[in-house]
């Protein structure tokens, strides 16, 4: 691997896809070995992983086990990946990046032609371990180009974790935050919670301060205020799916604030890989939205804290329009929305 953070939420030793179990941070650090492609399935769609990147090489890493598990006999095998695939593309809806490394896998088992079995095992492997390491490369890039948004001195808002814990390592959003302090800038961070799954609280706050940051954590509604009073330098989030003209799906919360943030002049800027842009949809109204179970928003570690027979609606992305978004960055540059819209080269 090149140099990747130090936290490392996903890992595949041939026979296991390896998760950080990050249901159970910050209290303790635990892995889940997860030895079939249902596993895989169900890891992503339990959040023991999450996150738009990691989720995206959790799934190629199960292809790549399918692979390993499927019959020698090519018709067998073809259909042992094939239903793998189905399976884990059906875990989460919303991050783009899932389908995106199951159809990249896909496309490298299509150039294998007749080669030996073992050899297409040995190709997806491979091809899995680049969309890893590429992924950590992408952020990187991302944390440079980042950087010059960030002044010294900031104070940057994020919302959700698009950290180390939701990528291949490093991070998007705090990628740019990491490539700030590694340009040499002082920078302060503000974790907002992150209701109802506590993203920002649990995993956020967590990664940040095993890492030496100078994190502040607010409850969501709290952002508007800290804006109001002049307390936020600018915000910086990832991203789940980046339409085709820029209209970003991102974690439920980050739509507040980027309105929020337009109410009080402050840059609201969006981070992600180049696998996280879906060209193929032109706007932000046909993303799919996933919708969570009601129990996280009506218990708390455990306690009911709402009454019996009340409704729930759990959406766990909304979708933040283009032009709220001042620039988005990837591992190409700083997009700014022009004529053009942002100008992606896919
Ligand atoms: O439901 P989650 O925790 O998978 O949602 C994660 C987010 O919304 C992140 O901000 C996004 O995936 C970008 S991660 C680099």
């Amino acid at each position: 691997m090149s140099a990747p953070h130090a936290v490392q939420p996903v890992a595949y030793d041939g026979e296991a896809v390896i998760l950080l179990d990050q249901r159970r941070l910050p209290a303790s650090e635990e892995y889940l070995r997860c030895r079939t492609p249902e596993e895989v399935a169900t890891g992503i769609r339990d959040m023991v992983v999450r996150g738009a990147p990691a989720i995206g090489i959790t799934a190629a890493y199960g292809v790549a086990l399918a692979a390993r598990l499927a019959p020698d006999a090519s018709g067998e095998f073809g259909a042992a990946i094939g239903e793998a695939c189905r399976v884990i593309g059906a875990s989460r809806p919303t991050a783009v990046n899932l389908r995106w490394a199951i159809d990249r896998m896909l496309r490298r088992l299509s150039t294998l032609g007749d080669m030996g079995i073992d050899q297409k095992r040995a190709a997806l492997d491979a091809e899995a371990l680049a969309i890893h390491e590429e992924d950590v490369a992408m952020n990187r890039a991302i944390g440079r180009h980042g950087s010059s948004l960030i002044p010294d001195g900031a104070t940057v808002l994020t919302h959700c974790n698009a950290g180390a814990l939701a990528t291949g390592g490093y991070g998007t959003a705090l990628g740019v935050i990491r490539g700030a302090r590694d340009a040499g800038k002082s920078v302060r961070v503000i974790a907002c919670e992150t209701r109802p799954y506590l993203q920002g609280a649990r995993l956020t706050a967590w990664e940040l301060v095993r890492d030496g940051f100078d994190v502040t954590l607010i409850t969501d509604n709290a952002a508007g205020a800290l804006m109001a009073q002049g307390l936020v330098t600018c915000a910086v989030v990832g991203a789940d799916r980046i339409t085709a003209n820029g209209d970003t799906a991102n974690k439920i919360g980050t739509y507040t604030h980027a309105v929020l943030a337009a109410r009080h002049q402050i840059p609201f800027y969006v981070a992600a890989p180049s696998s996280t842009l879906d060209p193929s949809m032109p706007n932000g109204q046909q993303i799919p939205i996933e919708q969570r179970p009601p129990e996280e928003v009506l218990f708390l570690q455990g306690h009911r804290i709402a009454a019996e027979g009340v409704r729930v609606i759990n959406p766990s992305f909304d979708v933040t329009p283009w032009s709220l978004i001042k620039a988005i960055v990837t591992e190409r540059g700083v997009h700014r929305p022009g004529p053009l819209g942002y100008g992606f080269k896919i």
